[in-house]
């Protein structure tokens, strides 16, 4: 979507896949959807590095709604839950310098059964640029196949009216999936900054796995409509939550940085583990999602249970590559690899290669050479090559 946001993928928090639904504030106060989970969040992202990483949009998703809209038919945030109102809570989070995010549902009820936009695009997106929000996540519950073609576009025009900046994610191409639509990508990436492409996400490896295996396959050729301000979202970051070992969190980061993912966390910030977070807060691999040229990285070669993927990334002619393992379980499998595969690679020209996490040089390598690297069975290698001499490559 062309209105001058998400240059490069959002990046940022967002509450569902770790705090769901939780609206029983009586018996568990720490972790229910209200304004006291958010300012903590707020806190702890401001405050723990996260903000300074890139991190900046907390989103709050379903179940912050009243049951009802009021007597002029606007949304109304849950009076128990958030008794400052959300406007107050936008304004809190901004004096930490992030941005809110809202849920809202294209249907007459959000999945959660709270209410629905339908009939009230418009309103509703004024009701988000008046309380200061930032970035909206429509979602697809309780609606048509027919809706969808026209509504999410005409929440794209809602927001662009109401003048305020905001980011639009739209689930748009997951339910036309779901009710065997068309799936139309040129149209969503015009429509929309993000657009979740499959159902959730969940906390563990076989989940974050079959959303790679699933970006893999580039269905729809759907990497070709990805650049600054469409982004395809394979949904949120898991890491920091138990589900997934060191080497999976790895695995989750360096491939949604491949894939130019949004990269929005959901975990209890307040309680993540120092592994984890060095994880999230790795600069080198937070660069590579936040390229500016914004390419979405592709799968190009499978051997058995290895896969490598590259994406062109600045300086100009350097690569992203990423060598992953499907295997679940054995010892590391000694890869050999040489640059000359790729086919954005000049015979002449010589790469240093790093490892990303630790940006560590590999050497210098001339394409035809053979770099051995181990890739631990779920795991991946990250890698990095950077021409030494890039005047000489037109690419
Ligand atoms: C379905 C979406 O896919 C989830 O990410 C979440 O937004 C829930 N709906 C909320 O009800």
């Amino acid at each position: 979507l062309d209105n001058g946001l998400a240059l490069t993928p959002p990046m940022g928090w967002m509450s569902w896949l770790r705090f769901l639904c939780s609206y029983r504030c009586d018996l568990d106060p720490e972790n229910c959807i209200s304004e006291r989970l958010f300012i903590q969040i707020a806190d702890r992202m401001a405050e723990d590095g996260y903000l300074d990483a890139g991190y900046n949009y907390l989103s709050i998703d379903d179940c912050w709604m009243e049951m009802s809209r009021d007597a002029n038919n606007r949304l109304q945030a849950d009076a128990k839950r958030f008794p400052s109102g959300m406007k107050a809570l936008a304004d809190y989070v901004h004096s930490k310098r992030l941005k809110l995010g809202l849920y809202l549902d294209i249907g007459v009820k959000t999945c959660a059964g709270y209410p629905g936009s339908h009939g009230f695009i418009d309103l509703d997106a004024q009701t988000m640029a008046d309380w200061g929000v930032d970035m909206i996540k429509f979602d697809g519950c309780h609606a048509n196949l027919t809706d969808y073609a026209r509504d999410f576009p005409a929440m794209a025009r809602a927001l662009n009216k109401t003048g305020r900046p905001i980011v639009y994610s739209c689930q748009w191409p997951m339910y036309a999936k779901y009710f065997g639509g068309e799936v139309n990508y040129t149209a969503i990436a015009k429509t929309c900054n993000m657009f979740r492409a499959l159902t959730d996400i969940y906390i563990n490896y076989h989940s974050v796995e079959s959303m790679i295996l699933y970006w893999g396959s580039n269905p729809y050729n759907f990497s070709s409509v990805v650049g600054p301000g469409s982004w395809n979202d394979p949904d949120v970051l898991t890491i920091g939550n138990s589900g997934l070992s060191e080497k999976q969190e790895k695995v989750q980061m360096a491939m949604w940085a491949i894939m130019v993912s949004p990269m929005l966390m959901s975990n209890d910030l307040r309680n993540v583990k120092k592994s984890s977070r060095d994880i999230l807060l790795n600069k080198n691999v937070i660069a590579i999602n936040q390229d500016p040229l914004g390419i979405q990285g592709t799968r190009y070669l499978q051997s058995g249970s290895i896969s490598v993927w590259q994406k062109p990334v600045l300086p100009r002619g350097s690569i992203a590559i990423a060598i992953m393992s499907t295997a679940n379980n054995g010892n590391p499998i000694l890869t050999e690899y040489s640059l000359s595969s790729l086919p954005t690679v000049r015979p002449d020209q010589i790469y240093e290669i790093f490892e990303v996490f630790e940006m560590k040089s590999l050497g210098l390598f001339m394409p035809y050479q053979i770099i051995k690297v181990y890739v631990e069975a779920t795991g991946v290698v990250l890698l990095k090559a950077v021409p030494t001499n890039p005047q000489n490559t037109d690419l």
